[in-house]
């Protein structure tokens, strides 16, 4: 069967495999889905073993989907949007990059929780690779404005510069978050969940009523932002799982043609994961 992998550092807890081997059960396509380990340095030389082993193509997360953009031969718009991939697919003569992070999250929200993000003021807090995956997404999506927070304020300008669209996208300072107003929606893509057990972001920023928080992360780190959403009063308070199972399937699509039920993989994750 033909070879793919998911390449990471820690990628030891990984649902890739388990998602794509159900993905590959229910459409009836015989493949091989490994995870493989690699430190920053081992990056290229892991691609390239992979290759002389047949593999094609290869899931990119932490720390190397910027990397693993820069060497690719070709990539999709959405993918140099992000200036990130999560995608690679091995043409014969080199990788071919994309990014299912944007698209995988949008899916998630508005076909299987079915809110409308249409019109909504947006505030996205971190400008990391999580960050700069799901931005470009978000404006496609029809957000009214995208604030765009970042502890290091010089990443949140460089990805509004990146994103081409300064009448909607828009960079503030993490010390102005009393002075923004109120949102709509709240994405949570820094990792602060990681590192502490509280945010302490200002109950303001909620719009009363229809706000709609999403933490890109899943389990133990987005519990965090996810509970002072609903102690803020948001509307919905959405984890990282679903966009987890549908960028996946995004990939899966691209390489083997065929869009997978999502539904049965992402129930099953949920009840473990609840
Ligand atoms: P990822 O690919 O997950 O986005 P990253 O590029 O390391 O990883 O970005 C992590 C994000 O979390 C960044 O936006 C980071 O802010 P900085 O750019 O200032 O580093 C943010 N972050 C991490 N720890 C944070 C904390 N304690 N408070 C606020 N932001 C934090």
């Amino acid at each position: 069967p033909a070879r793919y992998a998911v390449v990471g550092r820690p990628i030891a807890h990984s649902l890739s495999p388990r998602i794509h081997a159900a993905f590959a059960r229910e459409t009836g396509i015989a493949l091989t889905y490994t995870a493989i380990e690699a430190a920053p340095e081992e990056f290229e030389a892991v691609l390239a073993a992979f290759v002389a082993e047949g593999g094609r193509g290869l899931n990119v997360t932490l720390p190397h989907k910027e990397r693993a953009f820069a060497l690719c031969a070709e990539a999709t718009p959405r993918a140099r949007a992000a200036g990130a991939a999560n995608t690679l697919t091995w043409t014969g003569g080199g990788w071919h990059g994309d990014n299912t992070d944007g698209a995988g999250l949008v899916r998630d929200l508005t076909e299987r929780r079915r809110h409308d993000l249409r019109g909504r003021r947006c505030l996205l807090l971190g400008a990391g690779g999580a960050a700069r995956g799901v931005a470009p997404l978000l404006l496609d999506a029809g957000v009214s404005e995208l604030i765009v927070v970042n502890r290091t304020a010089e990443r949140a300008d460089a990805l509004c510069l990146a994103l081409g669209e300064p009448a909607r996208a828009r960079a503030r300072y993490w010390d102005d978050l009393d002075a923004l107003g109120d949102f709509g929606m709240i994405v949570n893509a820094t990792s602060l969940g990681r590192e502490q057990s509280r945010v302490g972001l200002p109950f303001g920023l909620v719009a009363p009523g229809h706000c709609l928080a999403v933490d890109l992360s899943y389990g133990e780190a987005a519990v965090p932002f996810l509970a002072w959403a609903r102690a803020a009063g948001c509307a919905d308070a959405v984890d990282g799982l679903g966009m987890l199972v549908e960028q996946a399937a995004e990939s899966f699509q691209r390489w083997h043609g065929v869009r997978p039920d999502t539904g049965p993989v992402y129930a099953a994750l949920r009840a473990r994961a609840d």
